[in-house]
């Protein structure tokens, strides 16, 4: 199937788009109880904040939905893939359905903003003429049509995080995990990022935001799931309407 972008889109089991957690517990080798029992839907084409207190279990629940790590019991379902019962030959059928955002950016720092995405386009083995049409198209989404060919460090930090954000869109996944992704901007900069978040949601992808500032979290009129020593312990609008 090919949607406006002439992009090609993988038919999931069932064309489901939903993420569930079911009963997920996650003890860490070292003995580390970090996820005592979740259970959570995001439904497809919802915006989420997840927050809480340092060490609450947010990465965690973050590195389950990416396939990185596994749950030590429960169920956790991406986008139609089974993580716990997928196969090595699906792992890059998931990764490829989300896109992932850090707090530090994590871009090739020799290669311009151009090679970064479409470094990552060939690596899911797309044509070159997919590459030419969609850089130009994300580039724009992120407002940075004119940096294509700057390398990441003649950058400033919002843009190397709207770089980053660009590179999680252009294989155009269903699903945007962003972890702390405002973590090392200033407030202005925080608050342009969350928009261009919320603006993406409105095109129609899924997006699910770690973040442990309640003051940015509180100017969106989003869902908030809240963490608290590996459960949750708050589901509603707003950080403080638990
Ligand atoms: N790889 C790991 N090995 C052992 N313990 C870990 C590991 N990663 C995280 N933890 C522990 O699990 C808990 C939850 O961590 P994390 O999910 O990173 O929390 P958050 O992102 O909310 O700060 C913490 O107590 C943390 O120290
Ligand atoms: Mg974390």
């Amino acid at each position: 199937m090919r949607d406006k972008q002439g992009f090609f889109r993988e038919e999931k089991e069932g064309g489901a788009r939903v993420i569930r957690l079911k009963d997920v517990e996650k003890e860490y080798e070292n003995g580390t109880y970090a996820l005592r029992g979740i259970t959570l839907t995001i439904e497809d084409g919802e915006f989420v904040f997840l927050v809480g207190p340092s060490g609450s279990g947010k990465s965690t629940i973050i590195k389950l939905l990416t396939g990185e790590i596994l749950p030590s019991s429960g169920r956790v379902v991406v986008n139609g893939f089974s993580l716990t019962k997928i196969s090595d030959r699906q792992i890059p059928l998931l990764r490829r359905s989300i896109g992932v955002i850090f707090q530090d950016f994590r871009l090739i720092e020799k290669k311009t903003v151009y090679e970064n995405l479409s470094f990552a386009m060939r690596a899911v083995g797309a044509t070159p003429r997919t590459i030419k049409n969609r850089i130009p198209y994300v580039l724009k989404l992120v407002g940075l049509e004119e940096k294509a060919d700057q390398y990441p460090h003649e950058l400033s930090g919002g843009e190397q995080q709207r770089v980053a954000i660009a590179r999680a869109l252009v294989n155009n996944p269903y699903t945007i995990i962003a972890d702390e992704p405002t973590g090392n901007l200033d407030p202005a900069r925080s608050l342009e990022i969350m928009r261009l978040l919320g603006r993406i949601n409105e095109l129609g992808t899924t997006v699910v935001v770690v973040t442990h500032e309640r003051d940015l979290v509180n100017r969106f009129h989003k869902r908030v799931v809240l963490l608290e020593q590996g459960l949750i312990t708050g589901d509603g609008v707003g950080y403080d309407a638990k």
